[in-house]
């Protein structure tokens, strides 16, 4: 292991089971197809308690498995700790960014992060939610995963412009 200081980039939904760990998994992924995986830690979380511990939901798994992507996340809380922890924080939507907004007003430290909607990288329709694809069927999350791997490539090539490598 080389002492490169890492980017740390971290995912934001509701419930930590579909889309933000989708999200870590496809950035992940590209991270690693290109050679970068020694300059990022990635990681993904919810900003409710509902399903702490659990593995990701199975039509997401199936999704991502789908092309080659697998998911080894378990469900874990978004806290005011990570604002300190994480350089880059995005939100899959309107509602979660504003909850990482309420923790941010509670927060002692001074923060390390920069907060983004994760469509703020979606040149096909930036700054629109990526809906919660929870309550739907398949299709939800097919389009849910292109929603994310466009946005992932912008983001990549954005988080490298900022670090030079
Ligand atoms: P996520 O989807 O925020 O993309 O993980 C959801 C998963 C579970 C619930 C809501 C959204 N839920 O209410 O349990």
């Amino acid at each position: 292991m080389s002492n490169i200081i890492r980017v740390k980039v971290i995912f934001v939904c509701l419930g930590n089971i579909c889309r933000s760990p989708m999200a870590e998994g496809i950035f992940q992924n590209i991270v690693e197809k290109e050679g970068l995986s020694e300059y990022f830690l990635v990681n993904s979380a919810g900003t409710s308690r509902y399903h702490i511990g659990e593995v990701p939901d199975e039509r997401a798994l199936k999704t991502c498995s789908e092309k080659d992507i697998i998911l080894n996340h378990l469900g874990q809380e978004f806290i005011t700790e990570d604002l300190s922890e994480w350089d880059y924080i995005l939100a899959m939507d309107q509602n979660n960014l504003h909850n990482i907004r309420m923790l941010e007003n509670g927060a002692k430290k001074p923060l390390r992060s920069q907060v983004f909607l994760m469509r703020d990288f979606d040149l096909q329709h930036k700054g629109a939610d990526v809906p919660d694809p929870y309550y739907g069927g398949m299709n939800g999350f097919y389009e849910v995963f292109d929603m994310l791997e466009r946005s992932s490539y912008e983001l990549l090539r954005y988080i490298r412009s900022m670090h030079s490598f």
